[in-house]
Parts: C-alpha cells; sequence; structure tokens
C-alpha cells in the first residue's frame, strides 16, 4: 500500500498503517420518541430533511463490505422512526452485514418486527432507562414507555432474535443494579451492557444530576464482577466503568480510527459518536467521498492513529498501546484540547482538579434533566 500523504507516524517515525474496521455505527436518524438526558448524539440535531435516504445507505454499506466491516449497528435516535427502516436493513444484509438493530422499541409494532426479521435483523438491542415504569419514564421523558418496552422484549423473544439489553447506568439508577441484570435475565437476555454515561454533549449538560459517587462506582465493579461469575455460560455482561473514578482511561473505540466507524444520518463519516465536538476537525461526508478513502486517508482518521501525535505523560508511558492515551473528546470536553492526556488519567497534571469537579458534581443536590430535545431544553 503506497503511503498516503497524511499517514501518521510512531514514536521512531514509522508510517502507522491503518488496520481494517470491523463495525460501523450507522444512526440513521436522529429523531427519537424518547429524550434521555445523557443521549449520545450531539446537541446540534439533525432533522429528517436531512437524512441520507435509503438508496445511499445501501451503497455504504457495500463499500463497508468491502473494506472489511463485518457487523453494522443500525441505531439513532430511533431506527424506527425511518419508514424505510425494512429496507435499509435488507441493503445491508444484501451487502452480507450481520445486521444489530439498537432500539428504544418505541414506535415499533409487532407486525413490524416481523417485517424487520424478514428484512434481515439478526440481533435486537434495547435500552432499558430503569427498572420500573416511573424510573424508566422519567428518566426516558417518555411517560409509558416502561411497558411498551417490556411488550417489545417479550416479541423479540418470541420471535427468536437474540437480544442485548443496553443499560445505561448513572447516580440516579446505579444503586438498582442488581435488579437491572435480573430484569435481562427474566427478558431472556444473553447479553447486558452496563454503560456508564460517558460525559460528553448531553450527558455533560447534565453532570450535576448524572455523575455517580466514588462509592456507586465500586460498588457497581463489585456487583458485575459477583453477576459475572453467577452468570457464566447464561448471559454475558459488558461493562463500562464510571471513568472518572478509575486509576486509567478506557482505550476509547479502541483506538482511534483502528477498528469502527460511525456514520451520522447526514453520511457524515465520524471516527466516533463525539468526534463533532472537536471543533477545528472536518469531517468527510460518504456522498462525496468514498468508505475507503476517508477510512484510509481523511485528516480526521488519521489524527490521532500512531502515537507521534501524543503528549506526555502519554509518549513515555508503558500504556500508550493499550489505552492509546484515553477518549478524545473526553480530553476536548475537560481539557480544551482534544491532543492532550485523557484528563481521567491518574498521570494526566489535570487529573486532581477533575476528581475533585466530579467529587463536587456527584454531590450535587440537583435530579433535574435537561432533556434531549432538536431544540435544546428543560
Ligand atoms: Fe494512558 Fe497516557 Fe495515562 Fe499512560 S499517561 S495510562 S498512555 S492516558
Ligand atoms: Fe470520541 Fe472517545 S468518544 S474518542
Amino acid at each position: 500500500m503506497k503511503d498516503h500523504p497524511a499517514q501518521p507516524h510512531d514514536l521512531d517515525g514509522n508510517p502507522v498503517r491503518p488496520g481494517l474496521p470491523i463495525a460501523m455505527l450507522a444512526e440513521i436518524t436522529h429523531r427519537c420518541p424518547l429524550a434521555c438526558p445523557y443521549c449520545s448524539n450531539p446537541v446540534e440535531l439533525t432533522r429528517a430533511a436531512g437524512e441520507m435516504p435509503a438508496e445511499d445507505w445501501a451503497r455504504v454499506f457495500h463499500e463497508a463490505a468491502e473494506l472489511g466491516v463485518l457487523q453494522v449497528h443500525i441505531s439513532g435516535g430511533e431506527p424506527g422512526a425511518r419508514r424505510d427502516l425494512a429496507q435499509i436493513v435488507a441493503s445491508a444484509r444484501a451487502a452480507g452485514l450481520y445486521v444489530n438493530l439498537i432500539t428504544s422499541g418505541i414506535g415499533i409494532t409487532r407486525d413490524r418486527l416481523e417485517e424487520l426479521d424478514r428484512a434481515g435483523v439478526d440481533h435486537v438491542q434495547l435500552s432499558l432507562q430503569g427498572i420500573r415504569a416511573d424510573m424508566a419514564d422519567r428518566i426516558s421523558g417518555h411517560p409509558g414507555s416502561w411497558d411498551k418496552k417490556m411488550g417489545f422484549a417479550d416479541w423479540v423473544t418470541e420471535i427468536g432474535f437474540p437480544l442485548t439489553i443496553n443499560a445505561v447506568v448513572h447516580r440516579q439508577n446505579l444503586d438498582r443494579l442488581p435488579d437491572m441484570i435480573a430484569l435481562a435475565e427474566r427478558l431472556g437476555a444473553r447479553r447486558i451492557e452496563v454503560a456508564t454515561v460517558q460525559f460528553h454533549g448531553w450527558a455533560d449538560l447534565n453532570r450535576k444530576a448524572l455523575m455517580p459517587t466514588r462509592e456507586q462506582a465500586a460498588e457497581a465493579r463489585r456487583v458485575v464482577n459477583e453477576a459475572r461469575i453467577r452468570l457464566r455460560g447464561r448471559m454475558v455482561i459488558d461493562y463500562v466503568p464510571a471513568d472518572h473514578h478509575a486509576i486509567h482511561p478506557k482505550a476509547c473505540m479502541g483506538g482511534w480510527g483502528s477498528t469502527g466507524l460511525n456514520i451520522a444520518p447526514d453520511g457524515t463519516v465520524l471516527p466516533c459518536h463525539a468526534a463533532q465536538t472537536i471543533p477545528w476537525m472536518r469531517f468527510d461526508n460518504v456522498r462525496e467521498r468514498s468508505l475507503r478513502d476517508i477510512w484510509l486517508g481523511s485528516d480526521a482518521f488519521n489524527a490521532f492513529r500512531g502515537t507521534e501525535w501524543m503528549p506526555e505523560p502519554c509518549r513515555g508511558c508503558d500504556r500508550k498501546n493499550i489505552d492509546f492515551g484515553g477518549c478524545r473528546c473526553q480530553a476536548m470536553a475537560l481539557a480544551g484540547d482534544a491532543r492532550a492526556t485523557d484528563p481521567v488519567c491518574s498521570r494526566s497534571p489535570l487529573n486532581a482538579a477533575l476528581v475533585a469537579r466530579a467529587e463536587e458534581d456527584a454531590a450535587a443536590e440537583t435530579s433535574d434533566f435537561i432533556y434531549r430535545r432538536m431544540k435544546k431544553g428543560v
């Protein structure tokens, strides 16, 4: 392969050749009936008129498969908000991709779920906001969501899809984590993803209502470890811990531009879901440039590949090829510099201030949310 002019390098000056992506997140819409205050969509949401048509998605899925992508996560917003969802799913399947549908379960009827089964959905991932109607409806900002989700979960297992439960946890529901795991078991899930809120975008606006306490973070780790042993062979537990209370940061996206990519509703190709919070970064659109060219050669994807870009203390650190300096978007949000060491790392010079701020947010009295809306509002 010929080196691309924008090719990144390691600390010895050797060019770094990008690997191939395995998974792609296709955010086909930002429309959603829920209003979760930690939504990973950007604060500036794309409206329906800006969404890429199904024909373009079909081409993108073929380009992705040719590039090496094996599975596509079709998500949103709520993907069911698109009337042509079955067409989009069918085109992903026709491209040879394993299709995972990530949904709130709201707005998809049983007939429609059967249609999606015929179209080629291989796996369903259902988000849950709480373990009771009052909690789930308040957090999602959608009265009646709980009953609809429970009905949807039954259809998923009756039709025979493998089911994963997505449980986003934070200060207001973390104490009920054992019940959440038990609920996933009862619903017949094969996997539960317990993901502590990541404080970008909407979640960052809600830090004071969502930040877990240090004690909650420690207890969650204990609960997950205990449940993993008890449920071995029956249900897998994936866990994204509360990294504001951790020693080292997470290897976000498994490393920037290494195994995955996201496509926004309008066709913008992103190295991660929060990359647009980095103000100086420019992103290509798959309607204007091939996915292969964007993956291999775009400035955005090459910005944080390799190790040459790293600052100290990451440059001299024995973990630089393990966590890759942490999350770039978190560095942007917390240090004001996407090139900085992720401040959640205990070796970052900003860590002490970050921990103090996290403790302060965790002790805040408020439980009020700023809900996700097309137009920001309480
Ligand atoms: Fe990771 Fe950098 Fe911290 Fe080392 S200094 S653990 S590479 S974030
Ligand atoms: Fe963007 Fe972590 S969310 S690098």
